[in-house]
């Protein structure tokens, strides 16, 4: 009997996946922080330290550290030189960060269709939407999957638009042997606590290109040049040195972090063997690429199911899967936000006068498909293999019972 129909649950204390944070060292060195009375970036270490480390890690010249993932994508487009009158085309499966940060930008968001497969956008779809008016692309590594990059690589040559990789969950992937975040013109990071490394809420900007570190560094503080002489619209997006701390723990923590991300996704996915290609399917990474599973995306053969997808969540939360959510149950292009295009008012920037256009966001048939069948599994450090063996029973359990 299963758990949320009265029946005892596979697990009693269910599984919670979070971050692990805390050390000695850490609190050491946040104390230290909070002693000394420096606080922000500009005067104190630990945000230098972290984006310098992070340059290493990725193999580019720049980073910046800044607020948190939507601050830094923000920073980005408008570091490349995204604003109105342009078009940005993303990915429509994805967190709505992707998508308005191109709204804050005041430029119009474009969707192209997915990739059933790697459930990242496809690029013969992008290379379809591609219009006079395309500044960028914001390419995102979704779940931890890297996207195709050598084939918007070739988008990008061919007609002059930009590649923003939205790298926000999947740092440590790899493509073709390279990390992604390096790959693209520019790149952005979130550090916010599901992340792969965390500093509570957090982000950064990655570039080989100076003059675009450059235009981001002014539009992270303000556009000041100088004491209080403001060249360009800037923001405040900095990062205090508390969570310069915490960035930078976590990322010499990373690799140990990641083999226990790993090992739970190893044993997850041959316990889950039995139900593939049968109740369900999990994408895999192709030959040339290395995941870093931030979720593991699980597509359910929903035809197959006397209840809804959304029931079988339920279920598997019953059954002590706390982990357990959907990783995204719309196509953004289907939520009010997109559907109303109020933006920032009189419908700007989709009524703007220098975009001059009519954006009709017509449906994309594989992003329908993966909102319906998605299931997503958050992975994060704490998890044991324990909770692998355990979450495959409550899969096992539940997708049996609510067979056809
Ligand atoms: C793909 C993607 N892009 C951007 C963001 C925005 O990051 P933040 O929450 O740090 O603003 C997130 C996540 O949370 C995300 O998942």
């Amino acid at each position: 009997m299963l758990a949320i129909e009265v029946g005892s649950p596979v697990r009693k204390d269910p599984i919670v996946a979070r971050p692990v944070v805390y050390s000695e060292e850490v609190v050491q060195a946040i104390a230290e922080v909070l002693k000394s009375g420096v606080l922000t970036a500009q005067h104190g270490r630990w945000v230098k330290a972290f984006e310098s480390e992070l340059a290493s890690f990725l193999g580019v010249r720049h980073v910046l550290a800044v607020s948190n993932g939507t601050t830094a994508l923000h920073t980005a487009l408008k570091a490349v030189g995204v604003g109105p009158g342009d078009e940005v085309i993303t990915t429509p499966f994805t967190f709505a960060a992707s998508a308005t940060a191109v709204l804050h930008a005041n430029a119009v968001p474009i969707f192209a269709d997915i990739d059933r497969e790697t459930l990242n956008l496809d690029p013969a779809s992008v290379e379809e939407k591609i219009t006079d008016r395309t500044k960028a692309v914001v390419v995102v590594h979704l779940a931890g999957m890297p996207a195709e990059m050598d084939e918007f690589m070739k988008l990008a040559e061919r007609y002059g638009v930009k590649i923003v990789e939205d790298t926000a969950q999947a740092l440590g992937a790899e493509y073709r042997g390279r990390r992604v975040g390096s790959i693209g013109h520019i790149s952005t990071f979130s550090f916010y606590a599901t992340k792969h490394i965390t500093s509570g809420e957090g982000g950064a900007v990655a570039t080989d290109v100076a003059a675009y570190a450059e235009r981001a560094k002014l539009i992270r503080a303000h556009g000041e040049v100088g004491k209080y002489n403001y060249e360009l619209l800037g923001y405040n997006y900095r990062m205090t040195e508390m969570q310069g701390v915490l960035a930078y723990y976590q990322l010499k923590q990373w690799p140990e972090m990641q083999k226990r991300r790993e090992a739970y996704v190893k044993v997850l996915l041959e316990e889950l063997a039995p139900l593939e290609g049968d109740m369900l399917t999990v994408p895999r990474p192709r030959p040339y690429m290395k995941h870093s599973w931030h979720l593991v995306q699980i597509l359910l053969a929903v035809e197959k199911l006397t209840k809804p997808r959304d029931y079988v969540v339920e279920a598997l939360r019953a059954e002590g899967v706390g982990n357990v959510f959907v990783a995204y149950p719309v196509p953004l292009y289907k939520t009010p936000l997109f559907q109303r295009r109020e933006g920032h008012g009189l419908g700007c920037p989709w009524s703007c006068p220098f975009y001059g256009r009519k954006v009709e966001y017509r449906p994309l048939p594989n992003a329908e498909w993966a909102a319906e069948r998605v299931l997503s599994l958050l992975v994060m450090p704490n998890l044991t293999e324990q909770d692998a063996v355990d979450t495959a029973a409550a899969f096992k359990k539940v997708l049996t019972a609510l067979r056809r």
